[in-house]
């Protein structure tokens, strides 16, 4: 059981994110739960033991063994055009993939666009969700799914987790409180414009660029070689001659 006192005391930040915390045994989804609260305060952070119907990227469930991972949302309203979204979403994985690289040692690969993978296995996926109203302040959900102690795992799906990884069990209070820090420190260098050096960071991490790739967009098949992920964290795509740029929600079933 995730003990909400411990996480609450633990979760010293900096800036905002984690400054306010929900926790729960049981949920359908955090992400589902962060926009059925509305207005809570920039930063929230809801954490759930167990998700029923939890989400994961273009429509597929997120799920995870009850009592053994981080399943988490962060609250955000970032001051920012809402083109910059995408960044959000890779600044979250750089945050889980520094966590996951200092907590295991090992190397720590991006898959674009935020797919967390270590010695080509998926230990963590982030979903970012949006809403705008209508005075263009938008409501972003960054859903965090982390593998901590899990270590069964569909074998469809080549997954893995810290304490695969380590043969360790790991602390899940410990463990948030080092990625909500990370978060914390990223997301305020957001805030103030200053996104160079994250995307720097992710796209040293990030093996894809140079590569030919598969994907699936608007329900096809395509092949093309990836040619940058540029300042708004579009990715551009040569095919045929063609440079198309695409948004991270317009593709997805990336493989190279
Ligand atoms: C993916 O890789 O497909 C993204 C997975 C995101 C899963 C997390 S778990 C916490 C949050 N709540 C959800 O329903 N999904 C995200």
């Amino acid at each position: 059981m995730l003990d909400s006192q411990r996480i609450k005391m633990a979760c010293a930040t900096h800036y905002c994110i984690g400054k306010h915390i929900l926790v729960y045994d049981e949920i359908d989804s955090t992400n589902t739960e962060a926009f059925r609260l509305g207005a809570l305060p920039e930063g929230s952070v809801l954490i759930a033991d167990f998700q029923t119907q939890g989400k994961g990227r273009a429509g597929k469930r997120w799920q995870a063994e009850k009592g053994k991972n981080i399943l988490m949302s962060v609250v955000l309203r970032p001051r920012t055009h809402g083109a910059n979204l995408g960044l959000l979403s890779l600044l979250a994985a750089e945050a889980v993939a520094e966590t996951v690289e200092h907590l295991t040692q090992l190397p720590t690969e991006i898959k674009y666009p935020n797919d967390v993978v270590v010695l080509h296995k998926k230990i963590a996926g982030v979903l970012v969700e949006a809403r705008s109203n209508s005075t263009q302040t938008h409501t972003v959900v960054l859903g965090i799914g982390l593998n901590v102690n899990q270590t069964v795992f569909d074998e469809a799906l080549p997954a893995t987790s810290l304490k695969l990884l380590t043969a360790q069990d790991f602390d899940r209070t410990e463990t948030l409180t080092a990625l909500l820090r990370r978060l914390d420190e990223q997301y305020h260098v957001f805030q103030q414009g200053k996104t160079a050096e994250m995307l720097h960071a992710w796209k040293a991490r990030c093996t894809m660029i140079g590569k030919v790739v598969v994907f699936r967009h608007e329900g096809r098949v395509r092949t093309g070689k990836a040619i940058d992920v540029d300042e708004v964290g579009f990715l551009w795509i040569e095919s045929e001659g063609e440079r198309v740029r695409y948004a991270q929600t317009e593709i997805s079933d990336v493989r190279y």
